[in-house]
C-alpha cells in the first residue's frame, strides 16, 4: 500500500472544531480503512489558513495568563482529542542551523536522520512550507524479535516529501522511515491513533546501511516502565518485592515484566529464580532471549 493517500486537489476549509467532532465521531482507532477515511477532513482543516494563527495566539495568551499551554515541546503542540486513543497534533519543523552543536541538538530534539517505526498509526498532512523529506522502508513487524542488532529485512519504498496539502499515512509497525530537515521552515498536522494495546508494544530505531535494530526511543512507554521496575530493586522492601513478583509474571508488556525481573535479581530476592523461570517459558522469543542474558549474568556474577 502506497504510503501517499490520494486526495482531491483542493478541499473547502474547515474550522479545528468541526475536524475534531468528525474525526470523535468517525474514527475506529484499530480501523485502517476508518483512520485513512479520515484523510479529506484532515486536508480541509489544512486548507485553512488561519485557524493556526488564532490556536496559537490563544495559547500564547494562556501562557501569558499564568495558565497551561499545549505546546509541550520545541517540535509539537497539541490541538485537541480524546485524551486516549487519538490525537490532532501539529509539528514545527526547522531548518538545520549549518553543521555546528545547534544543529547535532537540533537533529535530535526533531529525530532527523533517525531512522525508527512507529507504534501508532499516523495520517499527516502539510499545512505550511515545503515540508520535510523522507526516505521509506517497510518490514515486517511479526518477523521481529525486538533485539538490539537483529537483522530485519527493510524493503525500500522511495522517497517522499511533504508540501503543504499532501497526506501520507504511516502505518503502525510496518512503515519505518528517516525524516530529513526542510529546506524552509514547515508545519505539518498530524492524527495520531493509538489503541490501547499498542502502548503495550515496542516501536525501535534502525540502522539501516547493515538493516539492524539499534534499540527503541527513551520515551517508549515500556521502555520507561521498565527502567521503573528495575530501579525499584535499588531500594524498595518486601512489599516492593511482592509487586516486582506479580508483574514479573503478570503484565501484559514484556518490556516491563523484563524490568520487575531485574529489579528481583538486583534486590537479591528470593522470588527472582522464579520470575527468570517464568520469563524463560514465556512464549515471546524476546523475553526468553532476556531469560538466557540474565541467567548467564547471574551466574557469572556468582562465580566471581
Ligand atoms: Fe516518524
Amino acid at each position: 500500500m502506497a504510503i501517499v493517500v490520494e486526495t482531491e486537489s483542493t478541499y473547502d476549509p474547515i474550522e479545528l472544531a468541526e475536524c475534531l467532532e468528525k474525526v470523535s465521531k468517525t474514527l475506529v482507532p484499530e480501523d485502517q480503512d476508518s483512520i485513512l477515511s479520515l484523510a479529506p477532513v484532515l486536508k480541509s482543516l489544512a486548507a485553512n489558513k488561519r485557524f493556526l494563527t488564532d490556536f496559537l495566539n490563544g495559547q500564547l495568551a494562556k501562557f501569558m495568563g499564568g495558565g497551561k499551554s499545549s505546546l509541550y515541546s520545541p517540535q509539537s503542540f497539541i490541538l485537541g482529542g480524546n485524551g486516549t486513543t487519538w490525537t490532532i497534533r501539529g509539528n514545527f519543523w526547522f531548518p538545520l542551523a549549518g553543521a555546528g552543536t545547534l544543529a547535532s541538538v537540533q537533529t535530535s530534539v526533531f529525530s532527523y536522520e533517525r531512522p525508527h517505526n512507529h507504534n501508532f498509526s499516523l495520517l499527516t498532512v502539510g499545512w505550511f512550507g515545503p515540508g520535510y523529506e523522507t526516505a521509506l522502508w517497510e518490514c515486517d513487524p511479526a518477523s521481529i524479535t525486538g533485539i538490539p542488532g537483529e537483522i530485519v529485512d527493510l524493503l525500500s519504498l522511495g522517497r517522499e516529501s511533504l508540501p503543504s496539502g499532501k497526506v501520507l499515512f504511516y502505518r503502525p509497525f510496518r512503515d519505518v522511515h528517516i525524516q530529513y530537515s526542510p529546506q524552509k521552515f514547515s508545519i505539518s498536522l498530524n492524527l495520531l491513533v493509538v489503541p490501547d494495546s499498542y502502548r503495550l508494544m515496542d516501536q525501535y530505531i534502525f540502522d539501516v546501511e547493515t538493516s539492524r535494530i539499534v534499540g527503541v526511543p527513551d520515551d517508549l512507554d515500556g521502555a520507561r516502565r521498565g527502567s521503573v521496575m528495575e530501579l525499584l530493586g535499588y531500594f524498595g522492601d518486601d512489599r516492593t518485592k511482592e509487586l516486582l513478583f506479580d508483574i514479573a509474571t503478570s503484565h501484559p508488556c514484556r518490556r516491563t515484566r523484563l524490568g520487575a525481573t531485574r529489579g528481583l535479581l538486583l534486590a537479591g530476592a528470593g522470588q527472582a529464580p522464579k520470575a527468570l523461570e517464568t520469563i524463560a517459558s514465556s512464549s515471546d522469543d524476546f523475553l526468553r532471549h532476556y531469560s538466557r542474558v540474565l541467567s548467564a549474568d547471574t551466574f557469572s556474577s556468582n562465580s566471581d
